[in-house]
Order: C-alpha cells, then sequence, then structure tokens
C-alpha cells in the first residue's frame, strides 16, 4: 500500500504520494505542490530537499554507513582498484576480467592530449591554482571533441568523452603541478598502472631516473577510492544541473571541479593543513584552536571537522587515518602535524560543543597528511579530490542523462521591492 502525506493549508488539506527507496528512506513527492496548494517549500542549502532518486551511492550519516552500489566502501578500499570501482559506479556492476581488461586498455590508450592544450596550459602563470588550470583544460576538452558538445543528439559520443576524462584528468593534473613548479611536462607512460602513471608525470624530471614507489602507488589508489563518489553533495549537485541543461558532460565536469574548490567542500583537505600547520607554528596548542573554532565572534572553523550527512564517525575518515599511519610508518616519515591533528580530534570528540553538534572528523581531516607524505604539495590535495572523484561526477550526469531528468530550474520567495514607477534622474 502506498503511503501518502498531508499538508493542511487556509482550511485546506492537500494529500502528496511518499515514495520509498531500498534501504527505506522516504520522501514526500511534491511535484504537483504549486499547482495544487499555491505553495513551494524553502530549503536554503537543500538540507531536506532530495533532488533526485539514485541507484549509484548509499550512505547513512547517523549509521556512518557508506556504499557504491551496494558494496562497503570498507571492501572496496580493501580489495578493489579505482579503475575497477570507476566501471562499478559508471556502469553499476563490478566488471568481469575481459571487461575490466578493456576498459583499462581503452583508457591507457587515451592518456594523450592534443599539443594544442599545452598552450593553453603555457598561458596560464605559475601562481596560478591547479584547480583552476584543471577545470579550465577539461573545459577545453569542448574545442577539441566538437561531437561532445550535445551529449542528447551524440550519445555514441558520450562513452568515448567517459573515457576520454578518466584517461585525461591524471594528464591535466600533473601537467597543472609543472605549470605551478616553472617544469616541463610529462607525457604519460602507458607501460604503467593508473596511479604510478600520474605520480610519474608529476615527480618524473629531465635527466633524473624516477621510479615510482609501490607503497605511494598504492596509497593513492586507496585514496582515489575513498574520494571517487558521495550522493548529492555540492559538486556532483553542480554536475548534475549543469548537465541538465544538455551541457556537455566535459562543461559539466569543469563546472563539478570548481563547486569542488571551496574550502567549505574539497578544498577543506588544503585548508586542514594549513591550519595544522598555523596550529604548529603558533606553539602547536590545540585547545586554543578548538576554543577559537566555539567562538562565534571567531569565523575560524576546525576544518576537516562536521559534515551536512554524517552525524557520526565519517567512515572515510577511519580508513584514512589508519592509512595515514600505515603510509608514514612504511616511509619512514615523521610529520608533527599527524601527532596535532589526533591531539585536536581527541580534544574535540571530548568537547561537548563538537558532541552536541555532532561534529567528527570528515574525509578532508586526515587525507592531506597522506598527501604530503606522498610528496604532494598543499594546492595540489583538492586536484587529488577531483581526481578521485571524476567517476562519480560521470556516473551520477549519466544517470541524469539516462533518466531523462529535467532542466534544475529552483523557485524562490522573492522579498523585495514591489512594484512601483520609474523616476528619471533629475528628478531623484
Ligand atoms: C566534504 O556533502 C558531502 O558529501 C561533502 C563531502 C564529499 O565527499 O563530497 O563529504 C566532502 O565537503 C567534507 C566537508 C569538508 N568541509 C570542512 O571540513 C569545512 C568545515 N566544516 C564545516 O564548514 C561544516 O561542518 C560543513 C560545511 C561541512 C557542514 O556545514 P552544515 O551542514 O551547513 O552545518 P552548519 O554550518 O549548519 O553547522 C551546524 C553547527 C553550527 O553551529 P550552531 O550555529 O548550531 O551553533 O555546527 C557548527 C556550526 O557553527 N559547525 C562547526 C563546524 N562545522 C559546523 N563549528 C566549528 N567547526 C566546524 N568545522
Amino acid at each position: 500500500m502506498s503511503e501518502s502525506a498531508k499538508l493542511s493549508f487556509k482550511g485546506q488539506e492537500y494529500e502528496f504520494p511518499v515514495i520509498t527507496g531500498t534501504e527505506n528512506e522516504s520522501a514526500i513527492d511534491i511535484a504537483k505542490l504549486r499547482a495544487s496548494s499555491g505553495l513551494i517549500t524553502l530549503d536554503p542549502g537543500y538540507k531536506n530537499t532530495g533532488a533526485t532518486t539514485s541507484a549509484i551511492t548509499f550512505l547513512d550519516g547517523e549509521e556512518g554507513i557508506l556504499r557504491y552500489r551496494g558494496y562497503r566502501i570498507e571492501d572496496l578500499a580493501e580489495k578493489s582498484t579505482f579503475l575497477e570501482v570507476s566501471y562499478l559506479l559508471i556502469y553499476g556492476e563490478l566488471p568481469t576480467q575481459a571487461q575490466y581488461e578493456n576498459f583499462s586498455k581503452e583508457i591507457t590508450h587515451h592518456t594523450l592530449v592534443h599539443e594544442d592544450i599545452k598552450k593553453i596550459l603555457e598561458g596560464f602563470p605559475s601562481n596560478a591554482h591547479p584547480m583552476g588550470v584543471l577545470s579550465s583544460l577539461i573545459c577545453s576538452l569542448t574545442a577539441f571533441y566538437p561531437d561532445s558538445l550535445n551529449p542528447v543528439r551524440n550519445k555514441e559520443e558520450v562513452d568515448m568523452s567517459i573515457v576520454r576524462l578518466i584517461a585525461k584528468m591524471p594528464t591535466f593534473a600533473a601537467w597543472a603541478y609543472k605549470n605551478e613548479m616553472g617544469h616541463p611536462v610529462n607525457y604519460p607512460d602507458n607501460a604503467l598502472d593508473y596511479c604510478s602513471n600520474f605520480l610519474k608525470m608529476m615527480f618524473a624530471l629531465p635527466a633524473e631516473k624516477y621510479d615510482v614507489d609501490p607503497v605511494v602507488s598504492a596509497a593513492l589508489d586507496k585514496l582515489l577510492i575513498l574520494h571517487a563518489d558521495h550522493e548529492q553533495n555540492c559538486s556532483t549537485s553542480t554536475v548534475r544541473i549543469v548537465g541538465s541543461s544538455q551541457a556537455s558532460i566535459y562543461a559539466s565536469i569543469s563546472a563539478g571541479i570548481n563547486a569542488l574548490w571551496g574550502p567549505l567542500h574539497g578544498g577543506a583537505n588544503q585548508s586542514v593543513i594549513e591550519m595544522l600547520e598555523a596550529i604548529k607554528a603558533d606553539g602547536g596548542d590545540a585547545k586554543k584552536y578548538l576554543d577559537k573554532a566555539k567562538d562565534k565572534n571567531d569565523p575560524f572553523r576546525l576544518m576537516g571537522f562536521g559534515h551536512r550527512v554524517y552525524k557520526n564517525f565519517d567512515p572515510r575518515a577511519k580508513i584514512i587515518k589508519k592509512a595515514a599511519d600505515d603510509v608514514l610508518e612504511k616511509l619512514g616519515v615523521n610529520d608533527p602535524v599527524l601527532d596535532i591533528a589526533k591531539e585536536l580530534e581527541q580534544a574535540a570528540l571530548n568537547d561537548q560543543y563538537f558532541i552536541d553538534r555532532q561534529l567528527y572528523p570528515n574525509v578532508d581531516f586526515y587525507s592531506g597528511i597522506i598527501y604530503r607524505a606522498l610528496g604532494i604539495p598543499t594546492d595540489m590535495f583538492t586536484v587529488m579530490f577531483a581526481l578521485g572523484r571524476l567517476p562519480g561526477w560521470i556516473a551520477q550526469w549519466k544517470e541524469m542523462r539516462e533518466n531523462g531528468e529535467p532542466i534544475g530550474r529552483p523557485r524562490q520567495v522573492y522579498t523585495g521591492e514591489n512594484e512601483r514607477d520609474y523616476v528619471s534622474i533629475n528628478k531623484r
């Protein structure tokens, strides 16, 4: 028996269907709310608003559960690879050996980018933030692959665009870093696996032999898996709404990169390290910064803490925290900010302000410490997040397109001036 919800307003009663998903989450379907009652809903930040139904990722913020297509994040992080997880998210099932080999071969074959893109790269000053470079280079693919411009009329092009995005994003990311360093770019080495190829493009220098450390490559692969999707977060919602206008997948992903850049979202991993460094430089007094975070008159927030959905531990944070200990030990790295992070975490978890607001470490709290140990510079951390989130953005964009979802166009409640007559300037 289907459920419903009733609303009474100005003596009238309205009834709306309630839909329930496969994990027993329920939502009121208000598609007919305005037509029947003249009302709309208002929900800044969409804290209580579902934008869509989706079969890709399930997370339970209260229980700290995260699953990609039904598979637990803990299992995927431990046993899978980033390319296999990318296939799972985008096509809905874990690949067979043959499907995986074909997917991997296709991606390896498309890692090279058009030589003219180097001219675009060279136009950026060396102080350009890598996220701005990355979103620009991704959007430039619309110029080199014009058949991608209308994904509705040219569906075959979409699968090719998906391969190009996954293949070329590491090349662009590494080139953004080389631009910042003033170093010559490295071309992809198709003999290497996905993460090793990226690391070599990032760190190899002319006239120097560069061997990828398997510990670093394995740690990076795990981090990319942990970032691969997270249902309707800010940047994914951006990708979906840009794609809903039938904009190309390249334009939609470029928009997602820009949304991720913000310090309240993916930019937090860079802000966490900057915060930890500041605490260290200021004598390492974690409590002083905890008090600042609680002070309403102080704009300082404990970066890497809190989450719109997780009101329990972010399961990714737990895995990354353990990986941080393992990687730093294997690499023989002793990073004092890791000790400050752990001290801050313990203090916050025992502080009433954080307990009352259910503020726990999120995915960004420890990830920067691993990136740093892997030799990745701070302002590249959010680029790493984008590299990981790419298959999730692609999967969500593809689902929105295949479901034929309407163009996203929210309503508003107007609070400005009522009608008034124009007064010419000499009479004001
Ligand atoms: C990501 O959505 C996703 O899934 C995102 C993500 C993904 O994988 O895509 O998980 C990745 O973006 C993780 C979040 C990274 N951002 C940060 O670490 C930045 C610091 N965190 C906060 O800015 C905040 O917690 C947000 C932005 C993450 C969530 O903000 P909300 O849900 O809008 O919560 P809120 O701002 O309304 O805060 C509720 C209360 C407020 O206090 P009161 O007004 O009730 O007294 O908690 C306080 C806030 O002031 N609060 C914090 C805090 N986060 C919330 N106080 C101090 N430090 C913090 N970090």
